[in-house]
């Protein structure tokens, strides 16, 4: 009763109602400095923009128009209907609403939203690349995606006059010489125009900064359902172990994410996608990686995880932890796509030693998930550099 009688008032009489709800050393909206702390490390947002080393085109905007014409054209691909946009669809949060994607032919894994890419250091679900612009090369040469080549590629710029022309101002070079060369070029400048695609402010950043700065009444628009969800997520739910930092992601690759249908579908699921093993070899075993000829940083201090990579047959069945902003627009969710409610992929996991969680509480967390989308939600500005042509 004097709770619900304090919660009316809230907004106003803050240190009342949390001396009430959390102890003396409560703060704004009643976290304790403990959950401040924690709740402070997933900020600030938005992150310094960053530029690949490795990549002498990113950042560049001529590149990233280049590789903007490029993510929407499907003549790089065999049948000359595939195109990056296929899987990845702007108006879907760069992603296609399905559980697995299907190119030319169907992939074991879903197709993960594009955003906020530079936060992270190894790409796809199990880290099969090294680079964005590594994860840029791998659809078009895949036979159950683009099923291309280079000789494809080539084909697209001896037809297009004004795309190689554009590719010739970026690069200093013909796209016709080198097949080879010409594919890492385009998976370049695919990744300078990926790389753009981040995701803006949402209303947990506005809690999160009143927070750091000790405003009751900015923390105090926060819903309730909400903040209680992120404080089972900072807290007994063991979530940020994993989900940490700004992006939601630790970049690592985890197993014992208890999925929600049982051990023997993980058995089976295991079978089919060995996850973080797999793919670490074939990263190891590609010339595309930044071990190799095409990285372009002269230091080459952006290969030393690459070189350190040894594989391990602990890592088996691990896939990297998902960023979670924007999650409640990008479902189905999971590597292979096995849900499509949030509160259900909320409930997979949590610290190994905690009670379960009840069914109230995974609404909250879903609730609290839902504040990590932007006013653009699933629609994503298809140009966030602001481009408008190659010259
Ligand atoms: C047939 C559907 C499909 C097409 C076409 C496709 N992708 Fe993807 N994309 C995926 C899937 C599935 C994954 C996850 C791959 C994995 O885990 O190994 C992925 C992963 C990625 C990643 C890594 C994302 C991350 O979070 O680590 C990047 C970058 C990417 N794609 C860029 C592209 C570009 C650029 C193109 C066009 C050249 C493209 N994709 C075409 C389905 C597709
Ligand atoms: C041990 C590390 C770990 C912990 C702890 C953890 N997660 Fe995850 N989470 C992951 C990994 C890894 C995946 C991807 C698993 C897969 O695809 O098979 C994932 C996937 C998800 C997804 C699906 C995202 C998507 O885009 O597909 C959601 C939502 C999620 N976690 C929320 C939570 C919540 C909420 C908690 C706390 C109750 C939590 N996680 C705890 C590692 C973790």
């Amino acid at each position: 009763m004097g709770r619900w009688l304090a919660s009316l008032a809230c907004a106003c009489i803050w240190p009342a109602w949390a001396a009430g709800a959390a102890g003396d050393a409560a703060g704004p909206a009643g976290v304790t400095p403990e959950e401040s702390r924690a709740i402070a490390t997933l900020g600030p947002w938005p992150p310094p923009r960053r530029r690949d080393p490795g990549n002498r085109v990113s950042g560049q905007p001529l590149a990233i128009e280049l590789g903007r014409q490029l993510f929407r054209d499907p003549r790089m691909s065999a049948v000359s209907y595939i195109a990056c946009v296929t899987c990845h669809q702007p108006d879907r949060a760069f992603t296609d609403s399905k559980a697995r994607a299907h190119g030319m032919g169907d992939l074991p894994r879903n197709t993960p939203a594009l955003a906020n890419l530079s936060l992270q250091h190894w790409y796809g679900w199990g880290g099969g690349a090294d680079s964005v612009w590594m994860a840029s090369i791998r659809p078009i040469l895949d036979s159950r995606e683009f099923d291309g080549s280079g000789a494809l590629v080539v084909r697209l710029f001896a037809r297009e006059p004004e795309l190689a022309a554009c590719y010739r101002r970026v690069f200093g070079a013909s796209p016709l010489v080198d097949p080879e060369r010409t594919v890492i070029n385009v998976g370049k400048a695919l990744a300078a125009f990926v790389e753009t695609l981040v995701t803006a402010r949402t209303p947990f950043d506005e809690f999160r900064d009143a927070i750091v700065r000790g405003d009751a009444r900015g923390a105090a628009a926060y819903p309730d359902a909400a903040l209680r969800g992120l404080r089972l997520f900072v807290g007994r739910g063991g979530c940020i172990a994993c989900h940490s930092g700004p992006n939601f992601s630790d970049g690592r690759f985890h197993a014992g994410t208890a999925p929600a249908d049982g051990i023997a579908a993980a058995v089976e699921r295991s079978l089919h996608d060995n996850g973080r093993l797999r793919d670490a070899r074939d990263l190891l075993a590609s010339r595309f990686n930044l071990r190799g000829a095409y990285n372009d940083d002269p230091s080459r201090r952006n290969a030393a995880a690459t070189r350190g990579l040894r594989l391990d047959a602990a890592m088996a069945g691990r896939f990297r932890t998902p960023s979670l902003r924007n999650v409640a627009v990008t479902a189905p969710y999971f590597h292979d796509g096995r849900t499509d409610r949030l509160a259900d992929a909320a409930r997979h996991a949590g610290a190994p030693a905690a009670e379960p969680l009840r069914i109230g509480e995974v609404d909250d967390l879903a609730a609290f998930l839902s504040t990590l989308t932007d006013a653009h939600g699933a629609r994503r500005p298809w140009n966030p550099a602001g481009l408008t042509d190659c010259r």
